[in-house]
């Protein structure tokens, strides 16, 4: 796990999202290298597994999925799912799932990757899907972990990069579906 503090923020931009301003906060540099620790800490893990399977969660894992998955040295699938928890900048706490799982988790390895775990509340109601589905051990891969803001008992083994509770946007995690697509991540600026 790394803190968030960079020089090359000071190269970064305030940003405008719908009605809010989001100012620099980690940059791509320590992204990536935050991902390859987690990459290296996979690749110990699971180099003697049998073809585990990676479960990500659209829309705001799909970066952190890529960038993770090229650097995985195993043998390994993966699957998209989508569910939904929040709307604006707080989590409603209600977890949806809009398209599910169409392949079969049944004794197999599965690792959920998603985009941040701030309550816990969506990955918590997937490792209760993949449970009750047959899965044979499930681990939790993030990009952000939100510990202060974390409400579950599950051990979130393979987190990147830890956070404070402050709302955040950028490689692939959204306000109200905008600012996907930077390679930075930004936080929300109330000043
Ligand atoms: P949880 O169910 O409360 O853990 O929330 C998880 C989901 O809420 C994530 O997958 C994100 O889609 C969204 N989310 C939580 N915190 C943030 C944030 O700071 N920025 C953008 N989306 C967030
Ligand atoms: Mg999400």
């Amino acid at each position: 796990m790394i803190n968030f503090a960079d020089a090359n923020i000071l190269y970064m931009e305030r940003i405008k999202l719908h009605d809010k301003y989001f100012k620099p906060f980690i940059s791509n540099k320590e992204i990536i290298e935050a991902i390859e620790k987690i990459a290296l800490k996979l690749n110990n893990r699971y180099k003697n597994r049998e073809t585990p399977i990676f479960l990500a969660v659209l829309n705001g894992s799909f970066m952190f999925a890529a960038h993770l998955l090229e650097r995985l040295q195993f043998n390994c699938e993966i699957s998209f799912i989508r569910l939904s928890s929040y709307s604006g900048t707080a989590s409603t706490g209600k977890v949806c799932e809009v398209f599910g799982l169409d392949l079969s988790v049944k004794g197999r390895d599965v690792i959920i990757i998603e985009d941040i775990v701030d309550t816990g509340n969506t990955v918590a109601e997937l490792f209760r899907i993949l449970t009750e589905k047959g899965a044979e051990d499930i681990g939790i891969c993030t990009l952000l972990f939100k510990p202060k803001a974390y409400k579950k008992d599950l051990k979130v083994e393979y987190a990147a990069i830890s956070i404070p509770n402050d709302f955040i946007v950028g490689f692939g995690l959204d306000y109200n579906e905008l600012g996907r697509q930077y390679k930075d991540i930004y936080v929300l600026d109330e000043s």
